[in-house]
Parts: structure tokens; C-alpha cells; sequence
């Protein structure tokens, strides 16, 4: 039996991954290279669902590979490729989007969230039909394993419904993919709203932790972090959910168990628990910055590693399609 595949993707949109981001999902792309066969790409295709600059959307692309690259995506063990180089994902996605279901389609969460960001009359079809998009990428690449944060929970739910959908009519085609989620990282809490998600597109994000921010910015806003108002470090997520946001980024950046760090913090305040993270996350985040920068100032680099990702994944992908496209009579 062959070695599972991963995939993922990840947009370019706000030009930083923010720590939802990382702990949520490209931490996970960077452990699963060693286990699986991993596809991970910049979805520029996704980006476009939303208004964007031609200018800032290419830099952003650039720099979300470099990030990925700094976060310790390794060429030589794993696919690592812009979107929009496959054409195959486009070519996908229309026949996906003539298996799905109008309804099935509008129950979308994320769509009806961002749809909703964006004003109803505004919202393009693209933003509409995306989940379809993401369920073509996922199966070109007959991805097993699809490392994600948890609000992707329901496009692997229709990845799987298209993927046996298409099977049923046209014969096996398609692997149908189960999500891997971390429980622990899964929904990173924004610093200032526990309970959201951590997100770029949040309407006021004041707590959002971007990568790419000077350091002190992002210290700035650990040591403000919203709490409650009792004192006790316990992870309670239904009572103390900001403490416990915090509590989960902690672990999750030293390694530390989470009842650990509930005996080291015993009789101490709020105040030593987000100062010590402040200063943990700066540790990290401080070499990622210069891994990124070193990728950004080297053009060639990063372009060859590029091409050659799009090459090894344009290979596989034209190979499902091929087999999709025959199947339905094309
Ligand atoms: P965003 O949700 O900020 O628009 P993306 O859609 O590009 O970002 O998501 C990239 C990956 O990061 C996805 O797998 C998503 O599930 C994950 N992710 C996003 N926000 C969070 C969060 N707050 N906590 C955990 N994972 C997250
Ligand atoms: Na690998």
C-alpha cells in the first residue's frame, strides 16, 4: 500500500499568517511530512473570492510561501506550490460544481460568515461555489489526511459526500478524505474576544496575532489579553475561556502539558502567566521573521522551489483528472 497523502492549503490574503494559523494548521503540515506524501499550497485561486489588488495579491502569494518555508515546510520532503499553477484545480472544480446540490451548497457556514462580511449584494458566486473549489483541490491530489482548524470541519464533510457521490454515479474515482484536526489548536481564541475565532477577516480583530508583526506589537497584546475576573490559572474552557486560549497557546509553543502548567502557575496572577507568554512567543517568532526575510531576499530560490512543486503536483493532478474526465464521457 502506498504512503498516505496530505493536503492543504492556505490563503494569501492578509499578506501574515496569524497564530490560528500556525498552531491550527501549518504546524500540523510541517509534522505530516514525515508520515505522508504532503501537497500544501498557497490558494490564490480562494483569495480572488474577495476583492483584491494585483499587486498585493502576487507579494502576498510570495510571502505566504516564504512563511510556510520558515515555518519548516522542507522541498525535499514534501510538494510545496502555488494554486494557480495547477490548472487542473479549475478544471476540477466546474465538474464538482455540477454534482452539488444548490441547498447543499448554501448550508455552507463559512460562507454564509463571510458572505455576510462582505454585504449581501457584494458577495460574488466565486465565495459562493469556493467550498467546491477547495473539495477539487483536496481530491486531485486523492488526499487521505486534510490538516485543517476546525472551522473546515464541514468542506471535508463535502469533500467525502462529493468524492462518494462521484464514485456512486461514475465508478471509483476519488479517495474521500478524512480532516485531521488537533483538538487542542483547533480554535485559537482571538487575545481580545475569547470565545471568536482568531481570524484576519474578524470585523474588529484587536487580538489578532499576526506573524509578520514587529514582535513588541504582538508581546503588546498577549500582556493585554483579555481574562476574567477571578484569579486562578485553570483550564476551564466553558468558564475561563481566555484564560484557557492562553493556556493552549502556551502548550502548544513550549511543549508543556496543560495540568503542568496549571501546578507552575499555582498562587501566581494573570499578569506572570501572560508576560512569560509574551515573552515565549517573541522567542519563537523572532528567527521565523528572519527565516521569511532570508527567503524573500533570495527570488530564485523561492521561484525554483515553486516550479518545481507545481511540476510533481501538476503530475498527479493531471493524472485525476484525466481519469475524472473519461469517466464522465469527456
Ligand atoms: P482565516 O480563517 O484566517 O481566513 P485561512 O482560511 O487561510 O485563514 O485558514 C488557513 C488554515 O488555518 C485553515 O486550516 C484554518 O482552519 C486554520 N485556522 C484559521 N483560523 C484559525 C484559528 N483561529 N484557530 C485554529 N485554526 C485556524
Ligand atoms: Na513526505
Amino acid at each position: 500500500s502506498r504512503v498516505p497523502r496530505a493536503l492543504s492549503g492556505i490563503q494569501p490574503t492578509a499578506g501574515s499568517f496569524h497564530l490560528g494559523n500556525y498552531l491550527g494548521a501549518v504546524r500540523q503540515y510541517v509534522a505530516l511530512q514525515d508520515t505522508h506524501d504532503a501537497f500544501y499550497m498557497v490558494v490564490d485561486l480562494h483569495a480572488i473570492t474577495v476583492p483584491q489588488d494585483p499587486v498585493e495579491l502576487r507579494a502576498n502569494t510570495r510571502t505566504a510561501a516564504a512563511q510556510l518555508l520558515a515555518a519548516g515546510l522542507d522541498p525535499d520532503r514534501c510538494t510545496l506550490f502555488i494554486q494557480s499553477h495547477v490548472p487542473e484545480h479549475a478544471q476540477l472544480a466546474w465538474v464538482m460544481n455540477c454534482i452539488t446540490g444548490f441547498g447543499e451548497a448554501s448550508r455552507m457556514t463559512q460562507f454564509k460568515d463571510k458572505s455576510a462580511k462582505q454585504g449581501a449584494d457584494r458577495a460574488t458566486v466565486g465565495l459562493f461555489t469556493y467550498p467546491i473549489l477547495q473539495v477539487a483541490d483536496i481530491l486531485l491530489y486523492q488526499a487521505d489526511a486534510v490538516p485543517v482548524g476546525e472551522d473546515q470541519r464541514q468542506h471535508i464533510e463535502l469533500t467525502r459526500d462529493l468524492a462518494e457521490r462521484f464514485n456512486g454515479r461514475f465508478g471509483q474515482t476519488f479517495t474521500a478524505p478524512v480532516p485531521y484536526i488537533v483538538k487542542e489548536v483547533a480554535k485559537i481564541y482571538d487575545l481580545q474576544d475569547p470565545g471568536a475565532k482568531m481570524s484576519k477577516s474578524a470585523a474588529n480583530p484587536k487580538g489578532l496575532v499576526n506573524l509578520l508583526d514587529d514582535p513588541k506589537v504582538s508581546a503588546k497584546k498577549f500582556r493585554s489579553a483579555v481574562t476574567d475576573t477571578d484569579t486562578v490559572i485553570r483550564y476551564d474552557e466553558k468558564d475561563k475561556p481566555g484564560v484557557s486560549n492562553l493556556l493552549r497557546i502556551h502548550s502548544a509553543l513550549t511543549g508543556t502539558g496543560i495540568p503542568e502548567l496549571e501546578r507552575q502557575y499555582e498562587g501566581k496572577g494573570y499578569g506572570a502567566l501572560k508576560t512569560d507568554l509574551a515573552e515565549i512567543f517573541v522567542e519563537w517568532v523572532t528567527p521565523f521573521h528572519d527565516r521569511t526575510r532570508e527567503y524573500l531576499d533570495d527570488p530564485e530560490t523561492l521561484d525554483s522551489v515553486l516550479a518545481k512543486g507545481a511540476e510533481k503536483a501538476r503530475s498527479v493532478a493531471a493524472e485525476t483528472l484525466a481519469a475524472a474526465y473519461d469517466r464522465i464521457g469527456f
